[in-house]
């Protein structure tokens, strides 16, 4: 049986009157991705103010990875609503907090004492990392990558890459943050091949301290394992090794931003795991709470304990209601395997999308882990000039018939997909048909049927 059920022209007449009622009451800079109103969501679907169902590939960009709604995850959060709703951590402090720490400093890589600090959002927390990391190790300076994302407060936005529409206009930034390129092999920003390149793009750093910025004012590298905004972009295996290792060298902190590639969603509930590593610092959010805002910085514990009393935290950080939700929530990644399903979801994609790309030009890239996947669009496969409007037809094209997707990427022209992990193959299968019809209908307008081979 389809999951997919329209009732009505997409978007429906009550999201089109809600999309009026925005327009008046909430500032443009909130960007608009689907004209689609919400009123219900459960595993891996969601229903519109319409009755239109549809599955979900975006699930709320990365923060649905156990499924939305989760029956033990609802029960956790019914459970605390009947004991308190808040009481700020730092004036009377609760056990859940506590617990879910614990929990973290187990199941993040690192065989090491390790510490968690809870915030409310991801870059809340990638703004708690540099601190901490400024703090321990008493310099300044931070690394970044060219086509990182890390959040829009005005730290998270010296360390984003992306021009528009994240940091233009924004300016003055934090000082002391320099970006190098990344191991965007598709890309590569010194035309180099893997493994010929033998990782130029990592040793390069050592370059970096004597052209750019001095090691010893060095505080930390900060680095997504698998890109998320930058559009899913994994390095070679051997890379983030060489990198903490050219790091170490110079007493530099790594700090491994996983808030989208965590918790389960390329195969491996961290995706420092699939490249061997133990970063410092470990930062979190999305599918953390399990629907509900949450955020965490773990890491070794001589390093967390830098800042003194007073120095972390805030008013909502650690939530009662957000921890019950992520304590259930970690419950599922063993109940539910959906390390397991992750992977399968990637093969699933995979098939599918190395299809796409034998048969339409377009397709210019395949790429991901476990079920961290997204093809990169194109116009030509060997200019790679980005593809970008035909990306935002073929988003388009998909909620328009049933499927929400996301875009991703430095020129927007990544298709990404964040699945809930607890879809069903029938599910996934659906939503790639819907996808391949997309691809066929945009390379059909444009008169690219001829350059089919
Ligand atoms: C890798 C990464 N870091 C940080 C952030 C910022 O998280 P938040 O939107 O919760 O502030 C995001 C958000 O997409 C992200 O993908």
């Amino acid at each position: 049986m389809s999951t997919i059920r329209l009732k009505t022209p997409i978007p429906g007449p009550n999201s089109h009157a809600l999309s009026d009622r925005r327009a008046k009451a909430v500032p443009r800079g909130l960007s608009h991705g689907t004209p689609i109103y919400v009123a219900k969501a459960e595993d891996a679907w969601l229903e519109d103010v319409d009755g239109n169902r549809y599955i979900d590939f975006a699930g709320g960009i990365g923060c649905a990875n156990a499924g939305h709604r989760q029956e033990h995850v609802v029960e956790a959060i019914r459970t605390q609503l009947d004991k308190f709703l808040h009481m700020c951590v730092q004036v009377t402090p609760y056990e859940g907090y506590i617990r879910l720490a614990e929990r973290m400093n187990e199941v993040t890589p690192g065989k090491f004492p390790k510490k968690t600090l809870f915030v409310n959002s991801g870059a809340e927390a990638v703004e708690n990392a540099v601190k901490i990391a400024r703090a321990y190790t008493k310099r300044p300076a931070i690394l970044a990558f060219e086509d990182a994302f890390h959040g829009r407060t005005m730290m998270t936005l010296a360390l984003t890459s992306k021009t528009h529409p994240y940091k233009a206009g924004f300016a003055p930034f934090p000082s002391d943050v320099y970006h190098v390129p990344f191991a965007y092999c598709y890309r590569c920003s010194y035309n180099l091949k893997y493994p010929s390149c033998d990782l130029y793009c990592a040793r390069h750093l050592e370059d970096t301290f004597k052209r750019v910025v001095a090691n010893e004012e060095v505080a930390a590298v900060i680095a997504e394992p698998v890109m998320g905004e930058g559009g899913f972009i994994a390095p070679p295996p051997d890379y983030f090794k060489v990198l903490i290792d050219l790091c170490h060298k110079y007493g530099i902190l790594f700090i491994a931003d996983e808030v989208q590639s965590g918790f389960g969603r390329t195969g491996a509930m961290f995706a420092s795991e699939h490249y061997g590593i133990e970063p410092d610092l470990i930062v979190t959010a999305k599918s953390l709470g399990g629907g509900l805002p949450l955020a965490a910085v773990t890491g070794r514990a001589e390093i967390m304990d830098t800042p003194g009393p007073g120095g972390l935290g805030g008013t909502f950080a650690g939530n009662p209601i957000s921890c019950a939700a992520a304590l259930a929530t970690l419950d599922l990644f063993e109940t539910e395997n959906l390390l397991t399903r992750a992977n399968e979801l990637g093969d699933r994609f995979q098939r599918r999308a190395r299809e796409w790309q034998r048969r339409w030009p377009l397709v210019g890239d395949v790429r991901g882990l476990g079920g961290m996947q997204a093809i990169e669009l194109v116009k030509a496969q060997e200019s790679k000039a980005p593809a970008t409007e035909e990306t935002k037809q073929i988003t388009q094209y998909c909620y328009e018939h049933g499927l929400i997707t996301i875009t991703a990427g430095s020129y927007s022209n990544v298709i990404r997909v964040l699945v809930p992990l607890i879809a069903t193959n029938e599910q996934i299968d659906e939503g790639l048909d819907v996808l391949e019809s997309a691809l066929a209908a945009v390379c059909d307008k444009k008169g690219a049927v001829a350059q089919l081979v």
